[in-house]
């Protein structure tokens, strides 16, 4: 847990910018996954981590804004819970180590609530994303379930983003920590990556990395030699001579902050010469954008320089052709990178995102894009010092996409579909860091992880 400072000065920050009622935060329940108790990995909420740090089932927070009180709802350990579980703090106790005094059971939250709303107070929550949430604000404020969205709190969600969006030295120290795990992870993997090794193999032993190390990964991990298939869960294909292996994996800190990273290993520790050449399009591509962050920048420019270098490249390689400029102010180069350049990163993988991308990701002043491609970028809005984030540009071979844009006739002026049949069977290349913007620039976060074709090949050669 951070410093109960930490807590207490984010809980009066929320309430300065707010401006009246209550907020509740609903912690998360044990879910169970095949009978009631065999339950899920247990993880907390990520906004209620945020304010109340508490780290278990069954709890509830509250901020009075009006009247500058904070309490959690939580019971106290029955004998028969210290049986199955081991001795465990008071809720006194737990809630004194978050900075909160006053602490009732949970049996108290829906006659506490019915009172204040009786009283005409407003309570403010935050969009649930699990059932049993909507379930529950349903009965514990007297809305239709079917209705919950409908009272979910704007300005609250304004609020939690314009907290979190910038992340305190505390965090910072914990998602270079997830990073620091993700070197372990993705350095192994390249170690692994040879002929006639399965995907699974792989996958499994960096996961126990990330377990061993820290916490459970931050995300299923994404490993595969069919790269162009953005989120491959699949771990079944044995790794071949000729192919690479994308790896998109990342670990969770004991604090829940998360790391993010992509490599592609040539399997058997050396890239092709087409393979080499797509390559370093997407290493400048990493390079340079990463070299763009700074504050005050637009993340969506930045996602455009990202298209710009791609589709240079596959220019200057005749798979695109024309004015090229042109051709990504019209969307041609999403055909090799249908998705955006990153996003926020912080408690959550894609911070905030329950919370609503558009909240997170764009602002007054700068919309989503509703062109395919751009469409897709999480991450749109001006950068601010304090942020996190991945900057992951890829390109990728999608069989699929191809023949359908060339049935289309879509882009015949940017797109030479002829030699684009070379690369139907080439794979993906995704190359993903974590950044923190900084006062005067940027900072790529956690120990340096292979990415040059030299580093990569010896990486991946190693015994
Ligand atoms: N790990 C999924 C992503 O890169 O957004
Ligand atoms: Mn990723
Ligand atoms: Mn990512």
């Amino acid at each position: 847990m951070f410093p109960k400072e930490v807590y207490i000065d984010r809980r009066s920050r929320l309430k300065n910018l707010m401006n009246s009622g209550l907020v509740l935060f609903m912690g998360n329940n044990e879910a169970p996954m095949n009978y009631p108790s065999n339950g899920y990995h247990f993880r907390q909420d990520s906004n209620y981590l945020y304010f109340f740090g508490l780290d278990h089932d069954n709890l509830a927070g509250v901020i009075d804004i009006d009247n500058n009180l904070d309490i959690i709802f939580g019971n106290d350990l029955s004998m028969d819970d210290i049986i199955w579980m081991g001795p465990q703090p008071t809720m006194k106790e737990r809630a004194a180590e978050v900075g909160v005094e006053k602490t009732l059971p949970m049996d108290k939250l829906a006659e506490f609530l019915q009172g204040e709303i009786a009283k005409g107070r407003k309570v403010h929550f935050a969009p649930p994303y699990r059932g049993e949430h909507v379930l529950q604000m349903s009965k514990l404020l007297g809305i239709r379930w079917g209705s919950v969205s409908n009272y979910v709190s704007e300005e609250l969600i304004r609020a939690i983003v314009q907290l979190r969006s910038i992340k305190d030295k505390y965090e910072i120290e914990e998602i270079e920590k997830a990073v620091d795990i993700a070197y372990e992870m993705h350095t192994t993997a390249m170690r692994m990556a040879k002929p006639g090794v399965i995907e699974r193999e792989i996958a499994g032993t960096i996961e126990g990395i990330s377990l061993a190390k820290g916490g459970p990964v931050s995300f299923p991990i994404i490993l595969s030699i069919h790269g162009e298939t953005l989120h491959n869960h699949y771990h079944g294909n044995t790794l071949a001579e000729g192919r690479m292996m994308v790896t998109d994996a990342g670990a969770e800190t004991p604090m829940h902050y998360a790391s993010d990273i992509t490599r592609t290993t040539p399997v058997g520790g050396k890239f092709n010469a087409r393979q080499k050449d797509i390559y370093e399009i997407v290493l400048k591509a990493n390079m340079e954008c990463i070299e763009a962050n700074k504050p005050g920048v637009l993340n969506r420019d930045i996602h455009l320089q990202a298209g710009n270098i791609i589709a240079s490249g596959l220019r200057d390689l005749g798979i695109m052709k024309g004015d090229i400029a042109e051709a990504v102010r019209q969307g041609a180069h999403a055909l090799f990178m249908p998705h955006g350049l990153g996003h926020m990163m912080g408690l959550d993988v894609h911070d905030m995102e329950g919370l609503g991308e558009d909240y997170v990701g764009y602002d007054e002043k700068t919309k989503r894009s509703s062109q395919f491609g751009t469409a897709f970028l999480r991450l749109g809005r001006e950068l601010q010092s304090g942020f996190v984030l991945t900057v992951e540009p890829g390109c990728y071979f999608i069989p699929a996409l191809i023949d359908q844009w060339k049935g289309e006739g879509k882009f015949t002026d940017f797109i030479n579909y002829d030699k684009l049949e070379d690369y139907k069977d080439f794979g993906g290349i995704r190359i993903e860091d974590d950044v923190l913007i900084t006062d005067t620039g940027h900072r790529v976060l956690g120990k340096p992880i292979p990415k040059s074709v030299a580093e990569m090949e010896e990486a991946a050669g190693k015994e």
